[in-house]
């Protein structure tokens, strides 16, 4: 048995985020046509969207070994200091999570993404000095889904901020049929088009319902994905029509027939459905507002109309 990436690993093969795939071709051009580094990039938007295979894109495209980490994993300024000397020239270091940097952390940041350099305080007290440290040359890819939590110094020193969308459904369409094509099932367009309309916009959810379609149609079908196998085996795994799945449905429910529709607080949802404030902020949240099932409004998060209408639940007077 096999296991291996379904990412892309060019702009090439990359599909959809159009806007943001151009640019970043040209400056990634531009940055080899002067043998410079690329300026450091900010990607921001919902999880699954494609910001790490993004970063990893970047490096291939740039020829350079990408180094991973996240926010939370660096704790201290030394865990940064240890990353950023041991960087060859050029490499780029990926940061996911980027607005769970702590303060110190980031201060030892900033001097190494304006002047690739260290700022080391040596001693302690009226004896105390700071020696300049040069480090390699590199690139900085930071991914957030809140670019709003970032602090504007932070913020300030990416050259490149870009966002990422949600994916059309002919863009998921194309995605699960690329990734049908590695995986070697069969699949004809109305299934791929079948398990794109559920996908909520995310090409990871695309690829992890693939993967449950393809297991029902192997044990219980010919192997291959057409819409009506595609239909049933996601109806099996209660992924509706729009791509909400239980937690989705737990979470507007409790606020129709609980909170009266709302105004609720997040922790209080949160407590409700037994899941973390921030995977219910970052997670669910994200695309039920897209789809406009929930509004953030100052006194706590309301469902709407719509949603109503959608689980055929009466609105309270
Ligand atoms: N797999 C996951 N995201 C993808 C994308 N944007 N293009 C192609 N394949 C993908």
């Amino acid at each position: 048995p096999v296991e291996f990436s379904l990412r892309p690993r060019y702009l090439s093969d990359y599909i959809g985020q159009s806007r943001v795939k151009e640019n970043l071709k040209i400056y990634i051009e531009a940055a080899k046509m002067r043998k410079e580094t690329l300026d450091h990039v900010l990607l921001y938007g919902p999880p699954g969207l494609g910001k790490t295979t993004l970063s990893h894109i970047i490096a291939n495209e740039l020829g350079v070994s990408v180094r991973t980490t996240a926010g939370p994993a660096i704790e201290r300024p030394g865990d940064l200091a240890a990353i950023l000397t041991n960087l060859q020239p050029g490499d780029l270091l990926f940061i996911d999570e980027i607005h769970r940097l702590n303060r110190s952390v980031e201060e030892v940041l900033y001097p190494a993404m304006e002047d690739f350099a260290l700022d080391i305080v040596i001693g302690k007290g009226p004896s105390a000095r700071s020696v300049r440290l040069d480090l390699p040359p590199f690139t900085l890819v930071g991914a957030t889904t809140r670019a709003g939590s970032l602090s504007s110094p932070l913020r300030d020193r990416f050259g490149v901020v870009s966002r990422l969308e949600y994916y059309t459904v002919e863009e998921l369409t194309l995605i699960v049929e690329r990734a049908a094509d590695l995986l070697q099932v069969g699949i004809r367009e109305e299934g791929a088009a079948e398990i794109a309309s559920r996908a909520r916009g995310t090409p990871r959810v695309a690829n992890r319902l693939l993967k449950r379609v393809r297991d029902f149609v192997q044990v219980q079908g010919d192997g291959v994905i057409t819409g009506e196998t595609a239909r049933d085996a996601l109806d099996r795994i209660q992924v509706d029509k729009l791509g909400l799945d239980q937690v989705d449905h737990k979470l507007l429910l409790s606020i129709m027939q609980h909170f009266r529709g709302g105004p609720v607080g997040l922790e209080t949802i949160a407590a409700t459905i037994g899941e973390e404030a921030h995977t219910v902020e970052d997670v669910y949240e994200p695309f039920l507002m897209q789809i406009g099932f929930l509004q953030r409004t100052p006194r706590g998060r309301m469902v709407t109309p719509r949603c109503y209408q959608h689980f055929g639940v009466e609105m309270p007077k």
